[in-house]
């Protein structure tokens, strides 16, 4: 693992922009996965503004969001549909058909299986996560088995208690409780992992994620095995660290 401590959230914000600038420069027809949370959102405001500016252009570029909430309607304000395009995609050059998110109404069987088809013929050149205070990526939850491809998941009541702080004003009862995610194996494709994590709240699941065993328990501690994931973290997320 490649672990960068930096200062702040700008900071942490920056450097994940200079690395996925830098590989959509590269490969104008890179693979992104990307993930929702208010952990990208100064990430996706800066290559907002570096299109505008620069004219980075993401035409070729597919993406593969992680997450989806279950029973939210793509046009619901809180849908990771909505998230992306209000934060992302309505403010770049990206093609509506190059951008992938996991359908989170209808027949999920049949959901499921024709996202981890587009993911395992579409194998990620980066995938961008963040990073669960109970140790989640995408939603896999504490417990989730390391073989799973996309599914259906129940949320832990400390993420629906986290997204309703974030998103819903508090209001615990307005949170969907079940998503569709992409599975450990299908992050685990992907060539290269970058993972944000900012703030305290952060700090023991960054511990645990770097330092602790390798368990289903504390899902991203998986990350130990891949062979090309940086990590980058501010100082309060960093501060449990040995
Ligand atoms: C979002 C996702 C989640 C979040 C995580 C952290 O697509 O898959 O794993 O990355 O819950 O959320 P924030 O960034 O809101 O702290």
């Amino acid at each position: 693992m490649n672990i960068i401590v930096v200062k702040n959230y700008e900071e942490a914000s920056q450097k994940a922009f200079e690395i996925i600038k830098s590989l959509v420069i590269e490969k104008p027809d890179a693979n992104l996965g990307l993930a929702t949370g208010s952990t990208p959102i100064r990430l996706y405001e800066l290559m907002c503004e570096d299109h505008r500016v620069n004219k980075t252009s993401y035409k070729d570029v597919n993406t593969f969001n992680l997450d989806e909430y279950y029973g939210l309607k793509h046009d619901h304000p809180q849908s990771y549909y909505h998230f992306m395009h209000e934060h992302l995609f309505k403010h770049i050059d990206i093609k509506k058909e190059n951008v992938h998110i996991p359908i989170g109404e209808g027949h999920i069987e049949e959901d499921c299986k024709r996202y981890n088809q587009l993911l395992s013929n579409n194998k990620r050149d980066i995938q961008l996560l963040g990073l669960g205070s109970n140790g989640h990526i995408g939603f896999n939850e504490p417990g989730t088995s390391f073989d799973t491809s996309t599914h259906y998941i129940a949320l832990k009541e400390s993420t629906i208690k986290d997204n309703a702080a974030l998103f819903f004003n508090g209001d615990l009862d307005a949170v969907p409780k079940s998503a569709i995610t992409m599975g450990i194996h299908n992050i685990m494709e992907s060539k290269h992992i970058l993972l944000i994590a900012c703030g305290k709240r952060k700090a023991e699941a960054v511990k645990g994620m770097i330092e602790g065993e390798v368990t289903e328990e504390l899902p991203a501690s998986i990350l130990q095995r891949h062979p090309h994931v940086t990590v980058i973290i501010d100082e309060e997320a960093a501060s449990l660290l040995t």
